[in-house]
């Protein structure tokens, strides 16, 4: 029976629960000594003095290191596509940017000792006001950053003519708030050196291969010399995609002292020591037939970025993809540089702002025209890519709309506002539709069998907790024709093949059919040795005659056969190992535009004295081409949900004007949804093999699952009460 398919439990479930998965801040170092960061407490200015003689003199203090002291960095540019999160450099100068930026680092015997000696330095500054975010200025203050990642703006046909000859036209402006990643794990780093010069990064991260190369770059040693591991992750969100001021910090105190130096960030530090997503303003304007259907699309959006780089979130991305505008669809990004932290990506990085704005603007269509808003999507839909021209590859947005809808019950819905009630409650439904980039990227993978007929996968790629050490060993075994339970993965470690970073839900249809290409090559081996190697069982057959399952190699129409473990030993050889590359062509250069998509449908119960929102029921129906594993894949779309109920409902992060520090930095001030907000989630995949998108036929689906939740729900409360939020989170005082 194929392992692919399979609702199979994670392999790592056992250690997980056991407390036997080691996490960056667990593992065991004897001699580590404890660092602790000072931060600035203004945002912008300079440190004119810093006395650190008290702190110096506290027990167990090794060393203090500030910008008086700290080795000397080089400077990296910076870029949406390289390893660091921000270009700033801790502890290099006396200038400061944000607030929480690092002031000092304190090594010390233990991380108590570390961080009572902290608070024994004392920092005069001279203090400018800081330039701060202004949700109702920002399209004012706005500026074109260098273009980046993608085109800045884009546009097709004619859009704003097509808009303003429209028969029906809608242009509304909507806010999303910073949002932060709140891993369950803080970030970490242990750094060690040993004799020889080599530094080993132990650090809570979605790309060991990219920090390996920041570290390389910014410390100037050579990446042959520095190996980083990182085997487990509690939650990662995009946070822990790019690279940041602590881990470089740890690097070099560790040298400093000559000692391996551990950092944890607390979790207020979490709030400026790494990124968070941007806020956005975006504007949507529709034009449309009386019948709904759209002739122009113009998306254009507005973010907040570091007054040091130029982080663009690629909101109106979404409405150069999903619909069929007959006349033209135009998009721009802009950015204002204020005193914060750089920005980075968050679960759903640009597709989950953007798709808040342009499917609420299509719930706002839809009542315009008195079309229903699942007939509305429908009748937008498109197989080529309004972009590029090119047809997608696959895409089921419509069964995702149609059984979707069947399975939510939609045609038993009202389409009045406050038309459906439950008791004193008021009831809404409302449904979005998404669209999610696709990537394709490279990466390496080693399959090793073993003379005991084991098989070891290994390839340093990432499981941040979504399955991936599952997958991939379903994948292998199926490769290898092995049972799972045979079958070992190894990831998070610069020493093992190079893979990519576990970003951009990129990890199925990439990382892992290159472990699929290295079973491949490793059973293709074994093959090889039963048709010539020594005492060949085979011998004189064709490779293609020769099948493999439950690790035993059988000649078809004979009885002959031979286990991988008798063939190994019959060759002398202890193990044969299998090599893996993918190397695809990226989606802008392939003949066909991938996209997954869904359509996903909210019911909510509004209390209309209170203003409180309770979501009832959801259904979401995915197409993210063949799911490898049902049961990792539904969690995905389960953690996703939860994760869009918090931007809908709940999350927002606050930034004092005054001081330019983000104020709620715990888990109390910053709220996320927990069980008690989340019912039923109901889960359907209806996508199929999509042989453009990888060769194991999937495409990305994590962060599919986060997108169009919030508009679903926002359609929902303005169907429940007639009002129509179009500023997250959804609030009891924007309800009311
Ligand atoms: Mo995802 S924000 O691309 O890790």
């Amino acid at each position: 029976m194929n392992a692919v398919g399979q609702p199979i439990s994670r392999v790592d479930g056992r250690l997980k629960v056991a407390g036997g998965a080691r996490y960056t801040a667990d593992i065991p170092l004897a001699g580590a000594a404890h660092a602790s960061i000072v931060y600035s407490t203004i945002a912008n200015g300079r440190t004119v003095a810093i006395d650190t003689a008290a702190a110096e003199k506290a027990p167990g203090v090794l060393v203090v290191l500030t910008h008086e002291n700290m080795p000397r960095m080089n400077p990296v540019p910076w870029s949406h596509l390289r390893p660091q999160g921000q270009t700033y450099l801790p502890l290099q100068d006396d200038r400061i940017h944000y607030a929480g930026q690092p002031m000092a680092l304190v090594v010390a015997a233990t991380l108590d000792q570390a961080t009572y000696a902290g608070t024994l330095i004392k920092a005069s500054y001279e203090t400018h006001s800081p330039t701060v975010f202004d949700l109702r200025t920002a399209k004012e203050d706005a500026v074109e950053p260098p273009q980046r990642m993608w085109p800045l703006s884009s546009l097709v046909g004619d859009a704003d003519k097509a808009i303003a000859d429209a028969a029906v036209k809608i242009e509304r402006t909507y806010t999303m708030p910073d949002r932060h990643h709140n891993q369950m794990e803080p970030h970490a780093t242990l750094a060690v050196w040993d004799d020889d010069g080599t530094l080993t990064l132990y650090d809570s991260t979605q790309m060991v291969v990219g920090t390996r190369k920041l570290a390389s770059l910014v410390l100037g040693v050579p990446e042959e010399k520095i190996n980083v591991v990182c085997e487990f992750l509690g939650g990662g969100f995009g946070g822990k995609s790019w690279s940041w001021p602590h881990t470089l910090l740890a690097a070099l105190a560790a040298k400093v002292v000559n000692r391996p130096v551990r950092v944890q960030l607390t979790r207020a530090q979490m709030y400026s020591m790494v990124g968070h997503q941007a806020a956005t303003v975006q504007t949507i304007a529709l034009g449309a037939d009386r019948d709904g259907r759209l002739s122009g699309i113009r998306h254009d959006s507005v973010n907040p970025t570091s007054v040091f780089d130029d982080y663009v979130e690629y909101a109106a991305l979404a409405s150069r993809h999903l619909w069929r505008a007959s006349g033209g669809i135009s998009t721009s990004h802009r950015v204002v540089h204020v005193n914060r932290n750089s920005p980075v990506v968050l679960r759903a990085p640009m597709e989950a702002q953007g798709h808040f704005a342009l499917e609420s603007a299509m719930d706002e269509l839809a009542y315009a025209t008195g079309v229903d808003p699942v007939e509305l999507r429908l009748r937008n839909d498109t197989d080529t890519d309004p972009y590029s021209g090119r047809p997608f590859s696959t895409r089921a947005l419509r069964e995702c709309l149609t059984k979707g809808a069947a399975r939510f019950g939609w045609d038993k819905r009202t389409p009045e506002p406050r038309s459906m009630r439950d008791g004193r409650y008021l009831i809404g439904q409302g449904v979005a539709a998404a669209i999610f980039t696709h990537w394709r990227w490279p990466g390496k993978a080693r399959v090793t069998l073993n003379g005991d007929g084991s098989a070891l996968v290994e390839a340093a790629a990432h499981d941040i907790g979504t399955g991936t050490y599952t997958v991939m060993t379903q994948v292998a075994a199926d490769a290898l024709g092995m049972a799972p339970d045979r079958v070992t993965v190894r990831l998070g470690d610069t020493r093992l093949p190079e893979s990519h970073p576990a970003i951009g839900s990129a990890t199925v249809p990439n990382a892992t059919a290159a472990v699929m290409l290295a079973a491949r090559a490793a059973r293709d081996k074994a093959v090889e040795l039963a048709l010539s190697g020594r005492d060949a069982p085979f011998a004189g057959a064709a490779p293609e005659d020769v099948i493999v399952a439950e690790s035993r190699l059988a000649l078809t129409k004979t009885n002959l056969n031979i286990t991988y473990a008798e063939l190994l030993a019959r060759n002398g050889l202890s193990s044969l190992v299998g090599d893996g590359h993918y190397d695809p062509v990226e989606e802008v250069n392939g003949p066909k535009a991938i996209f997954s998509f869904s359509a996903v449908f909210a019911e909510v119960r509004v209390d209309p004295d209170l203003g409180l929102v309770r979501l009832n029921r959801f259904v979401g129906a995915y197409d993210a081409g063949r799911i490898i594993n049902p049961k990792t894949a539904r969690s995905q779309a389960i953690g996703g949900i939860i994760w869009g109920v918090g931007q809908a409902l709940l999350e927002q992060s606050e930034t004092d004007p005054a001081s330019g520090q983000f104020v709620n930095r715990n888990y109390s001030g910053y709220l996320v949804a927990t069980n008690a907000d989340i019912p039923e989630l109901d889960v359907l995949f209806v996508g199929g093999f999509d042989e453009e998108a990888s060769p194991l036929g999937a495409k990305g689906l994590g962060e599919l699952t986060a997108v169009s939740v919030a508009p679903a729900i926002a359609n929902a409360v303005y169907h429940a009460t007639g009002k129509r939020i179009r500023d997250l989170p959804i609030t009891v005082e924007r309800l009311l």
